[in-house]
């Protein structure tokens, strides 16, 4: 067996039918093949590896080269998709060499953290990640936002295609990115995607000229549903702002459906306001993002808090080693091994878990991600106090 990357011209013999096998209802017509070279630019700067027998692609994985915001920094981040084998060929290895020579190269290449979206979530947990929270769907009627279709609210509102209010849409994930924890976005050429199909409405609340809340969201029929893909707001003004908006669909649809973080308290945004939240897991299909970190140096400077523990991590191709935190300053400082300070042993799920704020160090133990002495519990709580990821990007 052979691995090697693949040029974007090749995905449409080497790696797209592996995936349209996975992933898609099949066989399709032959004819539907032509449409995967639509697919190609978004694509382009992907890293996608294939493992060949015989000159035949039997497995597939790509990387996209992201960013995401973690504890206050944007880093350069692999999104992990398409990971695919050939029917004939599972369960003989293959996808563990081709993740393994995946992420090391995008470790290599300034990638230090890593998210997916697994099939399940057992399978990578192998490979060091760590689940994170589900985005939460609510559900509510904008017939009980009533009280909001005449206020006056001091901020406007844009309504347009995405197609062409994307540059706005675009700049203000990228904006999101940089302030909030979790929070995942496309390289440019992959994002032009939500442009090019032009498959949503765009509603945007600028407060000041400054926008401060926009959502995507489509409309499945009269008396249906509107369906937001992800409500984004900066503050409460902002949000209220869009309830408004979907106010005024009072005789238009019969729900509004949106989703949102899992640190976000719908029943709280109004009075007499009845919702339904929901985040459903699945397997294979909908499931939990999970993440890791591919490398710890680069962490230095996260916003943590008041701790100060030396970590061993064992069991990693990637970051076995061990390190001191110090986090009294506010900022993550990394250092080498010292004696004297409380001192934990972690797998890498275990480190990722904490870096992303999804667990408390009371835990790991419990879920096989290491070994915690109440003393270096004690530092990793006040280090990387429990924070929401809100990942937002889906691939
Ligand atoms: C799931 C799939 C990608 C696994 O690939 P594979 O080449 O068969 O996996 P490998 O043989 O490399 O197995 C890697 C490790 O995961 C384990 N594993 C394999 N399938 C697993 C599963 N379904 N659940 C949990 N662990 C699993 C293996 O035992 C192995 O563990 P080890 O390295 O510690 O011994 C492949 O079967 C497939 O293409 N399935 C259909 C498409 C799909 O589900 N893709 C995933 C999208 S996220």
């Amino acid at each position: 067996m052979e691995i090697r990357r693949i040029s974007s011209k090749e995905r449409l013999t080497h790696s797209f039918p592996l995936q349209a096998y996975a992933f898609e209802a099949s066989p399709a017509p032959r004819e539907d093949a032509a449409k995967y070279s639509d697919l190609l630019p978004f694509q382009e700067d992907n890293l996608t590896l294939v493992a060949e027998e015989g000159g035949t692609s039997v497995a597939a994985v790509s990387a996209i080269p992201m960013r995401q915001n973690v504890r206050g920094t944007l880093h350069p981040m692999a999104g992990i998709a398409s990971v695919t084998v050939h029917p004939l060929a599972r369960r003989q290895g293959h996808i563990r060499a081709l993740l393994d020579r995946v992420l090391g190269q995008m470790r290599d290449e300034g990638h230090p953290v890593s998210a997916l979206y697994p099939f399940r979530a057992s399978f990578y947990e192998r490979f060091g990640y760590v689940g994170l929270p589900k985005k939460r769907r609510v559900t509510f009627s904008p017939g009980d936002l009533g009280h909001l279709v005449r206020a006056d609210l001091p901020g406007e509102l844009t309504w347009e295609r995405i197609g062409t209010g994307y540059p706005a849409y675009r700049a203000f994930t990228l904006r999101l990115a940089a302030e909030r924890h979790g929070f995942a976005v496309f390289p440019d050429y992959r994002d032009e995607r939500l442009r090019a199909d032009d498959l949503s409405w765009l509603v945007t609340a600028r407060v000041g000229g400054e926008v401060a809340a926009a959502a995507t969201y489509q409309i499945t029929g009269h008396g249906a549903d509107l369906v937001v893909d992800d409500l984004l707001t900066t503050t409460p003004l902002s949000r209220t702002l869009l309830l408004q908006f979907f106010a005024r669909h009072v005789d238009q649809v019969e729900r509004v459906t949106a989703g949102i973080a899992a640190d976000e308290l719908p029943e709280l945004w109004g009075t007499d306001l009845q919702t339904e939240i929901e985040a459903r897991t699945r397997v294979p299909h909908s499931n939990a993002p999970m993440a890791r970190v591919l490398a710890v140096p680069p962490l230095a400077g996260a916003r943590v808090g008041p701790g100060r523990v030396v970590v061993e991590v064992v069991d990693d191709p990637f970051i076995a080693g061990t390190y001191l935190f110090d986090g009294r300053g506010g900022r993550l400082e990394v250092g080498g091994d010292e004696s004297g300070v409380p001192r934990a042993t972690l797998r890498a799920a275990g480190l990722s878990a904490l870096v992303y704020g999804v667990l408390d160090p009371d835990e790991l133990p419990l879920r096989g991600f290491g070994a915690v002495p109440a003393d270096a519990g004690a530092q990793l709580r006040a280090l990387f106090p429990r924070a929401v990821p809100y990942l937002f990007a889906d691939f």
